[in-house]
């Protein structure tokens, strides 16, 4: 085992090799943009930390690793269309540093860059890892249209939010384990217990990014602060304050949505406040406590030692006190 700093840096210098220049130079070097352009890389060390962990396999899951990061980063260039997105990693987005199309192809050139990174793989591997992938990007894509549609209405539940942030962010992370768990080989009962870890830690995860879409610092967030509120995103914090808030304060919130008449910071700064004073801002941070401990109880069905039930804990521990 090794500490999460040096399964970061092994994966970097991995990338390194695989972000090489080829023409056309248009499709890309917007991937390779992306995929330098820093982030967390929290998907493809969970694939090696549990590759490690069930079998001393980190190596070998360093093409799954990319895989999983490089579905990710297609996955963002796409998101940020979507989003109307104009900063991601302190940076431009692709498509207002080059264009829409530019943005669609070199997506999809990703997608189709991460799966063939399993022909790496024996054929038995390969077709459980493949098998494992389509099936979460396809729930990836239903998570996204979830949260386009949730755009436009007005009577989202906080259980369809859930299902929404669970296909578009966390089934992902369960996959990431998954995988890492496939190739080395772990029991089908310790795959499925990391996969449902890895969920649990992606719901919490998701709800922590909505908290940081809004009250994020704009120096070190990397993201466009209040990006949701001005895209009119059915967010935890939206949905709990039109739950937990007084009539006034809710019926303020949805005409400051529909707002036109006002600049949008005045917009994000009055919305941020009824989140505050609605008590949605408490209820959000006491969701991501609870689907971190949701994913810290998995963890202890899973037949592995202390000292790796423990580092999975520290990752979690991390994620819930992250700023970016
Ligand atoms: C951003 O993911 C998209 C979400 C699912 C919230 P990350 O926050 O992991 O992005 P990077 O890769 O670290 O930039
Ligand atoms: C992103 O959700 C989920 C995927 C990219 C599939 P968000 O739209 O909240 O992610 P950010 O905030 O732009 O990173
Ligand atoms: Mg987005
Ligand atoms: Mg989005
Ligand atoms: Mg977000």
């Amino acid at each position: 085992m090794q500490n999460i700093e040096a399964y970061q840096e092994s994966f970097l210098r991995y990338l390194e090799g695989f972000t090489v220049e080829k023409e056309p130079k248009n499709l890309y070097e917007p991937v390779n943009y992306i995929l330098k352009l820093g982030g967390k890389r929290l998907r493809p060390v969970l694939t090696l930390m549990t590759a490690d962990i069930f079998g001393n396999k980190a190596k070998e899951a360093m093409n799954a690793a990319l895989s999983i990061e490089v579905f990710h980063n297609f996955s963002l260039i796409h998101d940020d269309i979507m989003d109307d997105a104009p900063l991601r990693r302190g940076k431009e987005t692709v498509h207002e540093k080059w264009d829409l199309n530019t943005g669609i192809l070199s997506g999809d050139a990703m997608l189709i860059m991460a799966y063939q990174l399993f022909e790496n793989y024996d054929p038995s591997t390969f077709q459980a890892l493949a098998k494992l992938f389509s099936k979460t990007a396809l729930e990836v894509c239903e998570g996204q249209q979830y949260d386009i549609d949730f755009e436009t209405r007005t009577d989202v539940t906080i259980s369809e939010y859930l299902k929404m942030i669970e296909y578009k962010t966390a089934v992902l992370v369960g996959a990431a384990m998954k995988m890492g768990a496939i190739v080395a080989s772990a029991s089908e009962e310790d795959q499925n217990s990391i996969y449902d870890f890895g969920r649990c830690l992606g719901i919490a995860f998701q709800l922590q990014d909505d908290y940081l879409d809004a009250f994020g610092n704009p120096e070190t967030f990397g993201k466009q602060v209040g990006g949701d509120i001005l895209e009119n995103k059915k967010t935890y914090l939206y949905l709990k304050t039109l739950e937990l808030g007084s009539e006034a304060q809710k019926s303020n919130l949805v005409k400051l949505m529909s707002s036109t008449s006002i600049s949008d910071a005045e917009k994000v700064e009055k919305v941020k406040s009824l989140f505050n004073t609605s008590g949605a801002s408490n209820a959000i941070k006491l969701a991501v406590k609870d689907y971190t401990n949701k994913a810290f109880s998995v963890l202890q069905t899973l037949n592995i030692s202390e000292d790796k039930k423990q580092m999975l804990q520290l990752f979690g521990e991390q994620l819930m006190n992250r700023s970016v």
